[in-house]
Formats: structure tokens, C-alpha cells, sequence
């Protein structure tokens, strides 16, 4: 019938053509019939079409495709377009030929369905408009993040995925077969990127991480997006006045370029303007003397949770720092403060309770210390060899961030739960689809 597959062209190319006739490859998005004329809504990721179809106009079998085709039956149109100020787009389409691609099965999703039942089809609900915006929202984030790497003259590195060392945590780790040992998924890339500062000065990995932590929370993935990059002769300042430019350049750059998504989604935009360098600083002891000061049992030593990080964020406008942790809650590579008991790090907490989204620090980069802090906990030295050997040739002084994509689009989108911020999540409770 019509080979219009080449000619056809999206919703929005479509509506800002100068021809009178356009064709328009797309999906019915609504459907309606009344007095031998069907009114289709088609959509694509560039928007909506409302399309008229006139019993008389078309073919029987034309007809009969429509008639009979679903909601997400994929379709090609061809027809007149006309100026329309009730249309969703401002014009509506007078169809001439149509061709019904693949009219397939009902479309399983209604109106209201169930938190889990999406996630049971999320294969499908991926094409629900809120999903779509979020997904745009995604892929703009990443090629933000690496346009200021690149424009930082930072090189894009790819890391190994299974690992035969922890790298981070070393509780969370999965296991792997590999030929005949146990390996594990990396819960960081860190430790390469380490490896390649040697080599290339300023680098970055934007990979997987994966952690099989047992919490079910809001802001918890089993498998999620970490960019790591990692700076020669960089300090924890230095370090954290980076990363603040860093995520600015993110929300100045969707503000910039995605109204449209960031409107869809009912992002407050007037809020995403504010985040602009510097962002304040607080050291951890300060921290804990807040929290107390609000009410918090946490004294010194403590971890935060999430409603920690909610009290000490929930006023704030911009992300803040918090410095200097206790080394004993810390990774092993954290140079120890003169203080002797903290070390040069810092996380950054996003505004309004979203939580920790970078955490970051300096690198210990002399043998001697290294080795001492790896014996003091316990580190079976044999695992972390050619780490160790990185501080024998010279070594220098570096620092380095993991920043959660997820997390980073959870508080900027506003999103209730991480799980939206990816197409396909995997949490301990879901690997499918
Ligand atoms: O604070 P983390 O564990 O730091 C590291 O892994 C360092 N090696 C990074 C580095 O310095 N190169 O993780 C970094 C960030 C967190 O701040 C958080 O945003 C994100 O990774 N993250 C998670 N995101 C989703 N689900 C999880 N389970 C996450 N765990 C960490
Ligand atoms: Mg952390």
C-alpha cells in the first residue's frame, strides 16, 4: 500500500513544514468515531497530531484498518493540515491516506493502574508521556554532565564492570562465576579512574555501579548510573567547588534547552534557577550539632539517614556540603585529617530531603599511609596490589567524586521515587522487565 516510510516524517517536522501536504508516522493515542468520520489523536516523541478521517475520503480498506485499530496501533497518515487553536498543537490534519502498520492487541493500561502493575509493564508504560519526559530528561542530563566534562578538557574513560577487588563498600557486593573463581559487579569505578589520572590528568567514567544493599528505600538502586571523575592534583576544595559548578551546569542547561520537559513534568523551574555556585559548606561536627540543635538524637561518629539528610537540607534552596567525615565511617583511600580523626571528604546533600547525591574526597596518595590504613582495616593487601603500586611510580596528589545520575535527576525532576529516574530499575524486589 502507501510507501510512505521514507517520506514520513515526525509530529513536529510535520506541523512546521511549509507543504500543505505532509505524511506523519506515528501512534494512536486516542481514538473516537461519531457520524462516519473517526477522530485519532497520534503521537510521537515530538508531540501530538489530531487527525480527521473521513469515511468518504479514504478506502474501505483504509477505513476498516482505523476502525478497527488500538490505542498504540502504530500508523501512518497523510493528509492537509490546517490551522486549529482547539487542536493540541494548534493545527489538525485532514487525512487523505492512512495505513495502519501494526494495529496488534489492546493495549493493556488504563487510566489508573496500580504503582506495580507499571512496574510489571514497564516495557509499555515507557511510552506513557510522563515516562517519555522523564527519559528526554535523562538523556539530556547525561550529555550535559559530559559537555562540562569535555568542555573541562576531561577524558571519558571506560571501566571494567566485574572486578576481582571491593572497591567502595565491600559489603554489597554481588558475586559472579567467572571461569572458575567468584568475581563481583563493580560498586564503583573509582579505583581505575584512579589508575588513568597517571596517564591522562583528568578523566571520568560514567558507568554502572552496582550494590546489593537490602534497603528498600526511595532513593536506593540495585544497579544505577555513577559519573566518577578523578583530578591530578586536585583538593577537597577544589574537588567541591567543581562539582558545584558541575550540577549547575546541568540545571542551567535544562532550563535552558527543556522548558517544554521540565513544564510537562511540573518541575518548579523558578527553584532550578537558584542553583548556582558556590554552594555552602558545613563540616560534619557541625552538622551533628544542628541536628541536634533540630531535635536529632545523632552524635558524633554516626551515619546520616534519609530523615537526617532531610533535616539538614529541608530549609536550604541549594545542595550543600558536608565536610570531613569520621574516617571510621569512610573508604579506606580518605587521607586522615591532622585532627587524626576525620578525613578530606565531603558529600553533597540536595535541597529539600532528596539526599546525598555526590560523595567525594581526596586520594591517599603516598605508599606508606595507604598501606598503614589498609592494615588498620584489615585489607587483605594481596587484593589491592596494583592499587598500591599506583603510589610506588610517581605518585601524586588527586581527589575524585561519584555522582548518582539517578539521585541527581530524582531532585531535579522532583521525582517521588528513584525507580522513575531509570528506564528498567533493578531493586531487590524487581529484575523484570
Ligand atoms: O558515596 P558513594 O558510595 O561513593 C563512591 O562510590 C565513591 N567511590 C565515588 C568516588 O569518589 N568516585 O556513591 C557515590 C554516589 C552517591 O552519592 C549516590 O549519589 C550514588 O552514588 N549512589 C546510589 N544511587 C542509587 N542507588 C544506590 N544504591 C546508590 N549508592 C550510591
Ligand atoms: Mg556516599
Amino acid at each position: 500500500m502507501l510507501k510512505m516510510y521514507a517520506k514520513a516524517s515526525t509530529i513536529s517536522e510535520a506541523t512546521q513544514s511549509k507543504s500543505e501536504t505532509v505524511s506523519v508516522k506515528g501512534w494512536i493515542y486516542r481514538k473516537r468515531s461519531s457520524g462516519g468520520k473517526i477522530f485519532a489523536i497520534v503521537h510521537d516523541h515530538t508531540g501530538t497530531l489530531q487527525c480527521i478521517i473521513d469515511k468518504s475520503s479514504i478506502s474501505a480498506k483504509e477505513w476498516e484498518g482505523i476502525d478497527k485499530a488500538y490505542l498504540e496501533s502504530s500508523i501512518i497518515v497523510k493528509g492537509t493540515l490546517k490551522k486549529d487553536e482547539r487542536a493540541p498543537g494548534g493545527v489538525e490534519m485532514q487525512v487523505r491516506e492512512l495505513e495502519v502498520l501494526h494495529s496488534g492487541e489492546q493495549f493493556p493500561i488504563t487510566e489508573y493502574q496500580s504503582p506495580e502493575l507499571l512496574l510489571d509493564v514497564r516495557h509499555l508504560w515507557l511510552r506513557s508521556q510522563r515516562m517519555r519526559m522523564i527519559m528526554k530528561a535523562r538523556s539530556h542530563v547525561f550529555k550535559y554532565l559530559r559537555e562540562f566534562l569535555d568542555k573541562n578538557k576531561f577524558y571519558e574513560i571506560t571501566p571494567p564492570i566485574l572486578t576481582a577487588s571491593a572497591g567502595e563498600t565491600g559489603s554489597n557486593l554481588f558475586k559472579v562465576e567467572y571461569f572458575d573463581n567468584e568475581v563481583y559487579l563493580t560498586e564503583s569505578s573509582q579505583l581505575y579512574a584512579e589508575a588513568m589520572v597517571y596517564a591522562l590528568g583528568k578523566v571520568y567514567t560514567l558507568a554502572p555501579a552496582y550494590r546489593a544493599e537490602k534497603s528498600r528505600t526511595i532513593k536506593h538502586l540495585a544497579e544505577f548510573w555513577m559519573l566518577e571523575p578523578e583530578m591530578a592534583y586536585f583538593n577537597n576544595k577544589m574537588n567541591m567547588n567543581f562539582q558545584a559548578k558541575l550540577v549547575s551546569h546541568v540545571t542551567s542547561r535544562l532550563l535552558k534547552n527543556d522548558m517544554d520537559v521540565l513544564k510537562s513534568l511540573g518541575v518548579d523551574s523558578e527553584s532550578l534557577r537558584k542553583i548556582r555556585p558556590p554552594f555552602k559548606t558545613m563540616t560534619y561536627e557541625k552538622a551533628v550539632e544542628k541536628l541536634q540543635q533540630l531535635g536529632s538524637e545523632k552524635k558524633w561518629g554516626d551515619d546520616f539517614g534519609v530523615e537526617d539528610e532531610k533535616l539538614l537540607t529541608m530549609e536550604e534552596e541549594k545542595p550543600i556540603f558536608v565536610a570531613n567525615w569520621p574516617k571510621e565511617i569512610k573508604a579506606f583511600y580518605m587521607p586522615v585529617n591532622r585532627d587524626g580523626e576525620t578525613v578530606a571528604c565531603a558529600d553533597m546533600l540536595a535541597p529539600r530531603g532528596h539526599g546525598e547525591i555526590v560523595g567525594g574526597s581526596e586520594r591517599i596518595w603516598k605508599e606508606e599511609e595507604l598501606v598503614s590504613r589498609m592494615k588498620e582495616l584489615n585489607f587483605n593487601l594481596d587484593n589491592y596490589k596494583w592499587y598500591i603500586d599506583l603510589r610506588k611510580y610517581g605518585s601524586v596528589p588527586h581527589a575524585g567524586f561519584g555522582l548518582g545520575v539517578e539521585r541527581l535527576i530524582k531532585w531535579v525532576l522532583n521525582l517521588d521515587h528513584i525507580r522513575d529516574a531509570i528506564p528498567f530499575p533493578r531493586m531487590i524486589n524487581r529484575i523484570t522487565p
